[in-house]
């Protein structure tokens, strides 16, 4: 069966998409920080069927990144990395010119450096995936292509892991390398962000097709967002 890691696995999208494959069969590797939800999620995913393996930790950590890569080979490989956790640098969000530069390096480290780390540390098993070439999603947001007020940092970060994200699928063209914008989504990330907003959003789980879509149909490397995805489907 593949394997896949996903980072920010035992809540809103990380959870939906460990779901949906955990559902497909998938062997999983699956990280957050705060152990007992992730023991809870793994829990639940590993009725499923396929193997799930939980393992609390902070994407930023070298160390953390590593132990998620060596459980993946200690499964058989790696034929999916999904960087999914993801940090807003403020909760709730600010403006530009009240926003701590502690929050912007914050989310700079969580959203574009561990990605990369994690990515450098994975590819060696990335490339000699049995599935045709392995794949990397990186989860992207609008915040990262308009300007939104408030979200200068957190889009800066996802500004930034799109242009990793094109560049690492040119130099690897033996594997796909997917940014994805999910769309908005009702999540405990965006009620960090936007607390006061109350408009209804979709649930993750409503968005997880696209993604499927993505891994079925192996469209080249490149930007994508769930919301055509799902309406081209
Ligand atoms: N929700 C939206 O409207 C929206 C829109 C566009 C893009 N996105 C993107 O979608 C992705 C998922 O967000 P979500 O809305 O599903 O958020 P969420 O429900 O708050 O889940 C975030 C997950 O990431 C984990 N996490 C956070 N920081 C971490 C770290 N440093 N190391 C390891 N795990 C960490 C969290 O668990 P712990 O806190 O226990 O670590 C949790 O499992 C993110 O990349 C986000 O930027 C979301």
């Amino acid at each position: 069966m593949p394997v896949a890691i996903i980072t920010g696995a035992s809540k809103g999208l990380g959870r939906a998409l460990a779901a949906a494959l955990a559902g497909r069969g998938w062997d999983l590797v699956l990280d957050a920080r705060t152990r007992a939800v992730l023991d809870d999620t793994a829990r639940e995913l590993a009725g499923h069927g396929g193997r799930v393996r939980a393992v609390p930790g902070d994407v930023r950590d070298e160390g953390h990144r590593a132990e998620l890569v060596a459980r993946a080979r200690a499964l058989g490989g790696l034929d999916l990395l999904v960087n999914n956790a993801s940090a807003l640098g403020a909760e709730p969000l600010v403006r530009l010119d009240e926003l701590p530069l502690e929050g912007l390096r914050r989310a700079l480290e969580t959203n574009v450096v561990a990605a990369l780390g994690l990515v450098q540390q994975a590819l060696p098993l990335l490339r000699a995936s049995r599935a045709g070439g392995g794949a990397v999603i990186n989860v992207s947001s609008d915040a990262g292509a308009e300007a939104y007020e408030t979200w200068g940092g957190y889009g800066a970060s996802k500004a930034a892991l799109d242009q990793l994200s094109a560049v690492l699928g040119a130099e690897e063209p033996g594997l796909r390398v997917w940014a994805v914008d999910p769309g908005d989504m009702g999540t405990d990330l965006y009620r960090a962000a936007v607390p006061d907003d109350a408009d209804p959003r979709p649930l993750p789980h409503t968005v997880v097709p696209a993604f499927l879509r993505l891994l079925d149909e192996r469209p080249v490397s490149g930007r994508y967002d769930a919301p055509s995805l799902l309406v081209a489907s």
